[in-house]
């Protein structure tokens, strides 16, 4: 089985690639931002629970995101592979991930950092907002927020997995098939 954390701030390209990636190995995506926001669309007790903290761009409670992934590994054990996108978000929920996998005899195999510069990851959200309806989209102020937070509580995750020789950092500038290209390359490389 093949487990790959995508990883970078808001805008860099998480959605975008794990729908491709799903695609081209038949991997299975879960995207923790998705789970929420159908939560939310589905005015659920959680849902209503999490609003506030989607809409100001606040990190969900780590306890929230952690039984949502225990969730996702019970369902998809036997999966071919995983792709997490947005998640884990604190070294907290990626102590817990590792030991929800080791509990089931599985484990990360790499992290794939995607780096893009905060005013590509501005205009690209901006742009995705006249469209995507997503309240975190809607102004730049909480874009914005949404980098800060990733810097101040999210960007630290990297070292968890750098420490384990699991982390890949690929330039997230260029055409999505670009980006893709290099995501595969790092795929296909511990594949082997
Ligand atoms: P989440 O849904 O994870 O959102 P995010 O991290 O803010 O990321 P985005 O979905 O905005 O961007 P992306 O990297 O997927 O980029 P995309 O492919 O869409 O989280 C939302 C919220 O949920 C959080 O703020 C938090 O409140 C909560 N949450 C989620 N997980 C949590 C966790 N683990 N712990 C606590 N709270 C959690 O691309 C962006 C745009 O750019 C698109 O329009 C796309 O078409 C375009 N694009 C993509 N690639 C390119 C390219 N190469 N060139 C030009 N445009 C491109």
């Amino acid at each position: 089985m093949l487990n790959i954390v995508l990883f970078g701030a808001p805008g860099c390209g998480k959605g975008t690639q794990a729908a491709r990636l799903k695609e081209k190995y038949g991997i299975d995506h879960v995207s923790t931002g998705n789970v929420i926001r159908e939560e939310i669309a589905r005015g659920t007790k959680l849902g209503k629970e999490m609003e506030s903290y989607i809409t100001t761009g606040r990190l969900a409670p780590d306890q929230v995101v952690i039984d949502m992934i225990a969730d996702y590994i019970a369902a998809h054990k036997h999966a071919k592979g995983n792709i997490f996108d947005g998640f884990p978000r604190t070294t907290h929920q990626a102590e817990e991930f590792d030991r929800m996998l080791s509990e089931q005899g599985l484990k990360v195999d790499v992290m794939i950092y995607m780096d893009v510069p905060e005013e590509e990851l501005v205009k690209r959200i901006l742009l995705r907002g006249k469209e995507s309806g997503r309240a975190d989209d809607a102004s730049e102020e909480v874009i914005r927020d949404r980098i800060k937070v990733y810097h101040e509580q999210t960007a630290i995750v990297a070292d968890f997995y750098a420490k384990q020789g699991k982390f890949a950092d690929i330039n997230g500038l260029g055409t999505m098939d670009e980006v893709f290209d290099r995501i595969c390359q790092v795929i296909d490389s511990i594949r082997k």
